[in-house]
């Protein structure tokens, strides 16, 4: 394994080349976090150095040792329905919302937007509750063809096991109860659980860096930044959430974090409080 020990003077060509990459800022107090992630990626690629690597990974034009260091840099933990109240209240009342303005012709199609989707958990989940909310009959007419979910990552490993809708028996344990497992899913092998391909079709993965434009994705109505903005600076969180204000409808909905909230917004978004859960509304004046 890459021996960080004489490297230390070139530590900060590796924490500048992960901020470029994916506006994620990790300090020195987070080394352990690039020796241990990044310390088999040197190896493997040969480098002598972290100079050298970085040279590599900028020189490579097919991208693959750049994606390669997202993908182990960034954090992908994630689960079915996190934290609980913000998906009770999508079920009992702003999907059945979103769907009363398809059924009254107001709109044609609903648009859901999942930025940073990590591997899929959170995107399924808006679709099996969808589902659910169909065959029920709890929309009427609407189906769940009517509604779009679009979901990207910077990570293209972590997209490629979202789009397979191939989970592991403890991702399928995580924040899933088994009407769910029992009604939506296959077991597959490799003690594997797969999910149908009527819910896994509902959802389009997408690689895009939350740091590109957003111009050309048209408006949303529901949008999903959930435990992503933790990891950036001040500016780019601020730069970031008016950008995504930009591409949410007047009175659409914006779905943060259980632990997340958007203290400097208040001229773009308005608490709406839904049950116990908190979403933010995009105001129509701003
Ligand atoms: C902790 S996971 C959160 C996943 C999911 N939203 C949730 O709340 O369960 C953070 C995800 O953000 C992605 N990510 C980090 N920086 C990003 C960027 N600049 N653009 C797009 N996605 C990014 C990571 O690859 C990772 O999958």
């Amino acid at each position: 394994m890459f021996d960080f020990s004489k490297s230390g003077a070139d530590f900060p060509l590796l924490t500048k080349f992960v901020a470029e990459a994916c506006c994620i800022h990790l300090g020195e107090d987070k080394r352990y976090l690039f020796e241990s992630r990044l310390g088999p990626v040197i190896s493997e690629s040969g480098a002598t150095s972290i100079p050298e690597f970085i040279r590599m990974a900028r020189g490579d034009a097919t991208g693959k040792l750049r994606d390669r260091i997202i993908d182990v840099m960034t954090t992908h933990e994630t689960y079915w329905f996190r934290d609980s109240h913000p998906w009770a209240a999508l079920e009992a009342q702003l999907l059945p919302a979103l769907a009363a303005k398809i059924a009254s012709g107001e709109k044609s199609r609903i648009r859901i937007l999942c930025a940073a989707c990590s591997t899929g958990q959170e995107p399924y989940s808006i679709a099996l509750l969808l589902q659910k909310l169909c065959s029920g009959g709890a929309l009427g007419s609407v189906r769940p063809s009517d509604f779009e979910i679009l979901a990207f990552d910077v990570s293209r490993g972590t997209l490629f096991l979202a789009a397979s809708g191939r989970y592991s028996q403890i991702e399928i344990a995580r924040g899933l109860p088994e009407f769910w497992r029992n009604n939506y899913f296959d077991a597959t092998p490799g003690n594997t659980w797969t999910l149908r391909e009527q819910v896994r079709r509902m959802v389009t993965f997408k690689r895009r860096n939350l740091q590109d434009s957003f111009a050309g994705m048209g408006l949303f109505d529901l949008v999903l930044c959930r435990n992503v903005a933790i990891y950036f600076e001040n500016d780019f969180k601020r730069d970031l959430f008016n950008r995504l204000a930009d591409i949410i409808y007047p009175s659409g909905y914006l779905m943060l974090g259980g632990a997340e909230s958007l203290l400097t917004h208040g001229h773009l978004f308005e608490i709406d409080r839904l049950g116990s859960a908190i979403f933010y509304r995009r105001r129509n004046n701003a």
